[in-house]
């Protein structure tokens, strides 16, 4: 098997709140997209952090009537605490003010500056207070941009007009750069208006929480300048040469807000340090609330310990990975979260598990049965475990979790109808062995299932392999052992009863 190398990023959170559903959704997801990638023997690195410069912070912190350096100190720490607790397995975690980071950023500016694509003008244009950035006429009139005000001043660009046609070239060229397949045309649509470019500079007397400008300290560096070379800085751009070109390029998780920054501002960025552009640039959609945005500001947040608390990391992680069809929004609501949980975990998965280990109990001593000659209906499950695997790695390659689980269930389910049709509870009465076949079949599928559920469900995926006595086991079909015993265990996922309204 070719060794493959996959470094995953997700955005860095702005430490203006505690963390919520939106971003444990693309931290989760670059996790699940690790863990696999590690499992299929690829060479892995999985970077996330915090954007701790600009407006918002400084605002924040302000509120809470804190310098910002010690609001981020005091903030950050919910984040990777929340991380740890979902089982976050990040290979860095970068913040923003780390002079690690801080230093590259300085070294870029005056790199990109000594090579004219820097320049100083004044410019007169409407400036968006809450985006914290100039906008266009056209922009403006979208009525999407809020506290627009008109703001004259002298200040630095980024010569981004000039790569627009190297741009589009790229992004035509290559099909796979901008995923999915809409948000790459959105990104054409956008390059079809002429660049402008791009005011990397804000003055100290208007915003002191930033990057010092090397080249006139009047002036600190705008917040997505700097936080968009965290993606680089991380992995030792300018430090550690070696283990740059080891893990650049890179695949950017990011939310669909957030697109134009990443696949506008930091692909010409890029252009100008003369470096590869991203692998992929992958933007999934938003979790809404019932059909409103989750926004601090509506109140509607979830947050993401509460619902541990009530069901399990494991459970949300399932629930989020499986409910967030690739690339378009999704709903939470905790009636969905219960639905999902009971229909697969508890009744498709957790039954049967139930159901086998039960018959294996009553009817054979409790020890895993011998695995026989496969009939036909074996052979047809063995074939569906078979082609699981490859049809796994291959949608895991294309981001698309929630396939996989979706395809994962689906072999679940088929052993449920397999067991059904088999009835080993009958056949134990006529042909013992036979009856021992067919549960050798399904636990063997509850095994295979528990390895590919195992990015998505670690804990619990562990805890299956740890009954089957296979802990270590891999994706090849036929890895249970006959012979060993199965130990007692608890419900896995317990079923959630909901009140009934009377
Ligand atoms: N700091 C910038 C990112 C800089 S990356 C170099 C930022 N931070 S953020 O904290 O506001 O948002 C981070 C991510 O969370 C974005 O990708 C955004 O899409 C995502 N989400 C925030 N709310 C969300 C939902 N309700 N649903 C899904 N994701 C959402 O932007």
């Amino acid at each position: 098997m070719t060794k493959n190398k996959f470094y995953v990023t997700t955005p860095i959170y702005y430490v203006n709140d505690a963390p919520h559903i939106g971003h444990a959704y693309t931290t989760i997801l670059a996790d699940v997209l690790s863990r696999f990638h590690r499992a299929l023997g690829d060479d892995t690195f999985f970077l996330t952090g915090l954007d701790e410069h600009g407006q918002k912070v400084q605002q924040a912190a302000e509120k809470r009537g804190l310098q910002p350096q010690a609001h981020c100190d005091e903030l950050a720490p919910r984040f990777m605490d929340l991380w740890k607790k979902l089982g976050i397995s990040n290979d860095d975690f970068i913040r923003t003010t780390e002079a690690r980071h801080q230093g590259v950023v300085q070294a870029i500016l005056q790199k990109v500056y000594d090579s004219g694509a820097i320049y100083q003008k004044e410019y007169e244009g409407l400036y968006s207070v809450a985006e914290e950035r100039f906008i266009t006429e056209k922009e403006a009139e979208s009525g999407q941009f809020r506290e627009v005000k008109t703001i004259k001043e002298k200040n630095y660009f980024f010569k981004m007009s000039q790569y627009q046609e190297r741009l589009i070239k790229y992004i035509d060229d290559n099909p796979g750069f901008i995923r999915p397949e809409h948000r790459k045309n959105e990104m054409l649509g956008f390059l079809r208006q002429p660049l402008t470019d791009l005011c990397i500079s804000r003055p100290k007397s208007r915003l002191s929480w930033g990057i010092e400008i090397p080249f006139d300290r009047d002036y600190v560096t705008y917040v997505w300048f700097d936080a968009l070379i965290n993606y680089i800085s991380a992995i030792g751009y300018g430090s550690d040469e070696a283990k740059f070109r080891r893990w650049w390029p890179g695949v950017h998780l990011i939310g669909k807000d957030i697109l134009t920054t990443h696949s506008i501002y930091w692909t010409t960025m890029l252009f100008a340090l003369g470096l590869p552009l991203p692998e992929a640039i992958f933007a999934h959609g938003w979790w809404l609330m019932g059909d409103s945005k989750m926004s601090k500001s509506l109140g509607n947040v979830v947050r993401p310990l509460d619902l541990i608390e009530q069901h399990g990391v494991d459970a949300v992680r399932y629930y989020l990975m499986s409910e967030m069809i690739l690339g378009a929004d999704a709903n939470f609501t905790p009636e969905n979260f219960i639905k999902r949980y009971n229909s697969d975990l508890a009744n498709d998965f957790g039954n049967l598990l139930n159901r086998v280990s039960g018959l294996i109990g009553k009817n054979h001593g409790g020890i895993i049965p011998a695995a026989l000659e496969p009939t036909p209906a074996e052979e047809e499950v063995a074939r569906s475990g078979r082609v699981l695997v490859p049809r796994v790695e291959a949608l895991v390659r294309e981001y698309k979790v929630d396939e996989v689980l979706n395809e994962v269930m689906n072999l679940i389910r088929q052993v449920n109808k397999y067991m059904e049709a088999q009835a080993p509870w009958k056949l134990a009465k006529t042909d013992l062995p036979a009856a021992g076949r067919v549960l050798y079949t399904a636990t063997e599928a509850l095994r295979l299932a528990a390895v590919l559920l195992k990015p998505v469900m670690p804990e619990k995926a562990a805890t299956v392999l740890a009954i089957l006595g296979v802990p270590d086991s891999g994706l090849a079909w036929g890895e249970l052992k006959s012979g060993l015993a199965l130990p007692a265990f608890p419900p896995l996922f317990p079923r959630i009863e909901v009140e009934k309204k009377v």
